[in-house]
Formats: structure tokens, C-alpha cells, sequence
């Protein structure tokens, strides 16, 4: 009995010797694996004398348990302790500067537009938008420009392909935002089809337009504002009016450079373009074109179901990426679309 407790104590010491899970199991067969210890003493049981075996049998088998216990114990431990041991090494201190912090910004263009419409709601316009892939008819019939105007030749554009990879007919980027006057006029005059008075129209319509064109002042796309106002007595005084006060507004300036010049467009009538003079930069003086405007040309009118005896207005369609230019006096409007960080971090 003597022996068995020594058996127990020394394995109970030997266990508790290693941290390690693989070492203790190794460690457990010098006591129970087949040629273990408590194994060798069961295995001579069979030699005893019966009444011998029985006490004896029953000493072991206690001792045995005694081990598996204390093994079982060991193994929970270092289980254990291993865990904790890996908890504090991948432990987050959530309270540390998260890494590459950045000050992110919004794109020069994009603070524009923001600008652009969060003006003209205070005067009472919504805002409004419309498809970049557009129907030939909304980009150009509609806008009284006929297949073989010459108009069309300034507004040379992307075409889309069908699948069989031809040119898609009638189907394009559009050229302007103006196809969005059409759209809108429809869809008001279908809205209040049924009242003896139209309401007003009053709206504004930013989005992406395309063209070949590329150079200082011209980027294969690039954005627009279309801006119309329909109602019963809306004149081009007006016109004048709403585009100036946007300006001193937009520039936080009353002293800026503008002139009406007098242009054409096949959709309006009288037409024409606003130019206005950089105030800062290299090119400071030098007059920039910002805009198209006139008085919708009654065909125009007739396209949508609305009577021009009856209701006439202006409409315009300003570039405000050239409106971006000459508020921070910037020479090249390709910079805007290079993708370039170093310049695009300057407006953070
Ligand atoms: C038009 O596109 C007319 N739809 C404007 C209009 C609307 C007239 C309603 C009358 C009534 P225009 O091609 O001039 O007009 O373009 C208008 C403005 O868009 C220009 O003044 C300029 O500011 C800007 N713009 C034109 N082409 C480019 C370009 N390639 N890159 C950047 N801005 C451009
Ligand atoms: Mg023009």
C-alpha cells in the first residue's frame, strides 16, 4: 500500500512538472500506458492468491483513479494556461489611434454641384435628374434639332452597339443635360394634365455629359447644370436676373465679370452664351464661357404638349467643372479627372 502511494504522490509531482500538454502525456504512459506502472501492478494481480487479489485489485484500481484524476486535472491546466496565453498575446487595445488616418474630402467638382443646388432650392427650384445613356430623340429631336442639323456636329458623342456589336441607332451618351428639360416637361404636363393651369416650372439638373472633346477647357466628360423655368410671364430679364444673383452668390462676390453674349441654340430663341472673367490665377482676366441660355424656343415647347401662346420660359446649361476653374483659379480642367492626389488634397 506504501508503494501505491508513493506511485500516486510521484506521478501527481511528474504531471505537475510540465506546462506541456504533448510532455505530460508522455509522462501519463510511464504510469498507465501498456507497460506503465499501475498497468505492471494490475497485470501481477493475476499471480495473487484470490483473497489477496481482491484487496489488492481494489487499492490499485483506487490508485489508478487517483492518477486519472490527477491527469485530468493537468491537462484542464495547461489547456488552460495556453489559452490565456494566447488571449493576452492577441489582445486589442480598442483605445490606440487606429493606423493611416487620413482627413478624406469631397471633390472640388462634387463641393460645386453641392453648392450649385443647395442655392438654387433657396430659390425655389428642385432638382431633378435624368439617364446618361440617352434616346436620340430627348438629346436632339426633341430639342428642335432635326437628323442633319449642323448643330449636331458640334455634339458628336459616344454611340452604344447592340449586341451584334453595330452601332445602336438612336441610342447615346448625351451631349448636354438639356434632354432632361424634356423629360421633366413631359412628365409635369402628363402630372397636371387634368388642372386648367399648368403650375410653373421651376428646376435645376446636374449630372455627367460626354463629347469628343479634350483640352484645357474641355474634357470628354464633364458635368452640367440644366436650369428651366416655365410659367406664364417669365422673361429674360429674368433669366439675367436668376444668373447673376446665383454668381455673386456662388463667389461670395459682387464684384465679378460677366457678360451675355449674344449665341445660338436650335431650343432656344433669343440665345445666348455667359462668359465670365478668372479673378485669381495664371489666368486671371481672361474670360471663360460658363454657360448657354435663351427663351425655350416654342418648338420646343409644342414637343411636350405645352401651348407657347400660353406659357413661355428660359432655360440654361452651365459647366460647372469651368465653374470650379475660375473659383480657385485653376488653368486646366483635365485636373480634375487625372486621378492626381497631390492636387485633389489641396480642396480638403
Ligand atoms: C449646351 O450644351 C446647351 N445645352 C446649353 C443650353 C441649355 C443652352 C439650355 C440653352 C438652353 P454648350 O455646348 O455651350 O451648350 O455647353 C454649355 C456649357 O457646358 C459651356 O458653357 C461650358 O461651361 C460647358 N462645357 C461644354 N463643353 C465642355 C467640355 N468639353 N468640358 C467642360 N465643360 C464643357
Ligand atoms: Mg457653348
Amino acid at each position: 500500500m506504501h508503494n501505491l502511494d508513493q506511485i500516486v504522490q510521484a506521478a501527481v509531482v511528474a504531471f505537475a512538472a510540465t506546462d506541456d500538454a504533448d510532455v505530460l502525456e508522455q509522462i501519463k504512459a510511464g504510469y498507465l500506458g501498456r507497460n506503465g506502472q499501475i498497468t505492471e501492478l494490475l497485470k501481477g494481480l493475476a499471480k495473487l492468491p484470490p483473497d489477496e487479489r481482491r484487496t489488492t485489485g481494489a487499492a490499485i484500481n483506487h490508485a489508478k483513479l487517483s492518477v486519472e484524476g490527477a491527469l485530468s486535472a493537468r491537462r484542464e491546466a495547461i489547456r488552460k494556461m495556453a489559452l490565456d496565453a494566447r488571449l493576452a498575446e492577441e489582445a486589442l487595445d480598442v483605445t490606440l489611434p487606429g493606423r493611416g488616418q487620413r482627413r478624406a474630402g469631397l471633390h472640388p467638382v462634387t463641393r460645386t454641384l453641392e453648392r450649385i443646388e443647395s442655392l438654387f432650392r433657396s430659390i425655389g427650384f428642385a432638382v431633378a435628374d435624368g439617364p446618361e445613356i440617352e434616346a436620340d430623340f430627348q438629346n436632339f429631336t426633341a430639342l428642335n434639332t432635326p437628323e442633319d442639323h449642323p448643330a449636331r456636329s458640334m455634339h458628336d458623342t459616344f454611340y452604344l452597339q447592340d449586341e451584334s456589336g453595330a452601332v445602336a441607332k438612336g441610342v447615346l451618351l448625351r451631349t448636354h443635360t438639356s434632354p432632361i428639360q424634356v423629360r421633366y416637361m413631359q412628365a409635369h404636363v402628363a402630372r397636371h394634365a387634368a388642372l386648367a393651369t399648368m403650375p410653373e416650372i421651376r428646376v435645376i439638373a446636374p449630372g455627367r455629359v460626354y463629347r469628343v472633346d479634350s483640352d484645357a477647357t474641355h474634357s470628354p466628360m464633364f458635368h452640367q447644370v440644366e436650369g428651366l423655368w416655365i410659367g406664364e410671364d417669365v422673361s429674360f430679364a429674368d433669366l439675367k436676373g436668376v444668373i447673376a444673383d446665383f454668381l455673386r452668390r456662388f463667389f461670395e462676390s459682387d464684384d465679378l465679370q460677366v457678360r451675355f453674349r449674344p449665341s445660338f441654340f436650335p431650343f432656344t430663341e433669343p440665345s445666348a452664351e455667359i462668359d465670365m472673367a478668372f479673378m485669381s490665377g495664371t489666368h486671371k482676366g481672361r474670360w471663360l464661357e460658363i454657360a448657354g441660355c435663351g427663351m425655350v424656343h416654342p418648338n420646343v415647347l409644342r414637343h411636350v404638349n405645352i401651348d407657347p401662346e400660353r406659357y413661355l420660359g428660359f432655360a440654361f446649361g452651365m459647366g460647372p467643372d469651368r465653374l470650379t476653374m475660375l473659383r480657385y483659379g485653376i488653368n486646366d480642367l483635365r485636373l480634375f479627372f487625372d486621378g492626381d492626389l497631390r492636387f485633389l488634397r489641396q480642396f480638403v
